[in-house]
């Protein structure tokens, strides 16, 4: 008989989102009126329709694909020069930030990547995570065999959870302990939390210091509206040493659905092999590349690389704009009615302390049944988000007055 993967049977639950989704059609399948009226602050999928410049692109490399010289079949797995020259141009040369070309690697998704970078790790390291966390990050340390059984509440053996509460302004510091793989989300998902350019240095002191690999996700970097607020990891003198950075372009060039995103993988990094020995990433992860992927299609390619142009650039700050309205709104819809919110300034999630003896679930249950609005239970990230909800900021202007609207109502007992 074939044996199947049983790390997978340690896996709590349902992944969070269609774990929601159920509890939203059992309720919608009960109650159609209430359905009608449903808005969704749920998963962060972005609403608004894909810049012209993008789509531009799009049909441009389209009808380059339907003649003969123009066509391409298998593309370069890492992404094609073009897109990769822009991305190391644009997003960190321009900023003085030294990154090659051939350092970034075209993907996807933030998603894929956070989980396909534990193929090039070993089995051995020492994992921490941020607690609230985006689940990927954890889900895929078990799936790999990276940590032991849960417990009652959910807490994974041998993770090391980083709690992130209101004191420590939901950004962690370094442990006390030893650890060598870190997983950093700045903006953070679910908190809308951002680090500060002297949190990141104590990361990256220690990561050096304890020869760890931080794992720097930066997919909502564009939601950055505070100056002085690092954009990437690199901006860190030692960062090259040290950091994996990924990031996405769901959120910014709305392609949740287009599915486009990168790696920096800096040469520098190098890792031990169990003989001790030293060796850099950067060729695991390419032949990774090569063995087990063959590139985003050539057609989202361009209309990615078409974000750096000017007119993409000025569309993707006039999204920006348009959902940190949104988070604006919510924001202070939620707070006028008396509960704490975090977040929604640096990022496109607000986050909510629920009322006293409340948790997430009950809270979500409560807002979908009385307001007929989806929210995300903060429970759904982690122990330390008990007690929290998450609003998502990506919806139409409309929904997103109308839900601000609805929330301030809420009655909670
Ligand atoms: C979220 O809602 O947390 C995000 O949509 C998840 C993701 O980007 O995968």
């Amino acid at each position: 008989m074939a044996h199947l993967n049983s790390h997978y049977l340690k896996l709590k639950a349902g992944y969070l989102f269609p774990e929601i989704t159920r509890r939203v059609k059992a309720f919608t399948d009960a109650n159609p009126d209430a359905a009608k009226r449903l808005i969704r602050c749920g998963i962060g999928d972005v609403t608004e329709p894909l810049p012209a410049a993008v789509r531009e692109a799009m049909h441009k490399a389209v009808d380059e694909l339907g003649s003969r010289e123009g066509f391409r079949g298998y593309g370069p797995e890492q992404g094609y020069e073009f897109i990769r020259k822009a991305i190391a141009e644009n997003d960190y040369r321009a900023k003085g930030l030294e990154v090659a070309d051939d350092e970034i690697f075209v993907s996807d998704g933030s998603k894929c990547d956070c989980a396909n970078i534990l193929d090039i790790l070993g089995d051995k390291n020492r994992i921490a995570v941020m607690d609230p966390v985006y689940p990927v990050y954890v889900d895929t340390n078990v799936m790999a065999g990276h940590t032991g059984a849960a417990d009652d509440d959910g807490v994974y053996g041998g993770l090391v959870y980083l709690p992130c509460t209101a004191e420590n302004g939901f950004m962690p510091d370094v442990p006390d302990e030893k650890v060598d793989i870190v997983y950093l989300c700045s903006p953070n998902n679910p908190t809308g939390a951002v680090a500060t350019r002297e949190r990141l240095e104590n990361w990256v002191a220690y990561a050096l210091k304890n020869d760890a690999i931080l794992l720097y996700d930066a997919a909502y970097e564009a939601y950055i509206t505070e100056p002085g607020i690092p954009h990437s990891i690199y901006e860190i003198p030692g960062a090259r040493q040290c950091a994996i950075e990924f990031r996405s372009f769901s959120k910014n060039g709305g392609f949740t659905g287009t599915r486009c995103a990168f790696t920096v993988l800096p040469k520098d990094i190098t890792a031990r092999t169990s003989d001790g020995d030293r060796k850099p990433l950067h060729p695991l992860w390419n032949r990774r590349f090569s063995t087990k992927f063959n590139g985003v299609s050539y057609v989202t390619q361009r209309a990615a690389e078409a974000l750096y142009s000017p007119a993409g650039k000025a569309e993707v700050a006039a999204l920006v704009l348009h959902y940190m309205g949104n988070a604006k709104i919510l924001r202070e819809a939620v707070s006028g009615s008396g509960l704490t919110v975090f977040g929604g300034v640096n990022a496109p999630y607000i986050w909510v302390r629920g009322p006293q003896g409340k948790t997430s679930w009950e809270i979500f249950d409560h807002v979908l049944n009385e307001a007929n609005v989806v929210i995300t239970p903060g429970s759904g990230f982690g122990n330390a988000g008990e007690g929290y909800f998450r609003i998502s900021a990506f919806n139409s202007r409309a929904n997103a007055e109308e839900a601000a609207r609805r929330l301030a109502a809420l009655k909670w007992s």
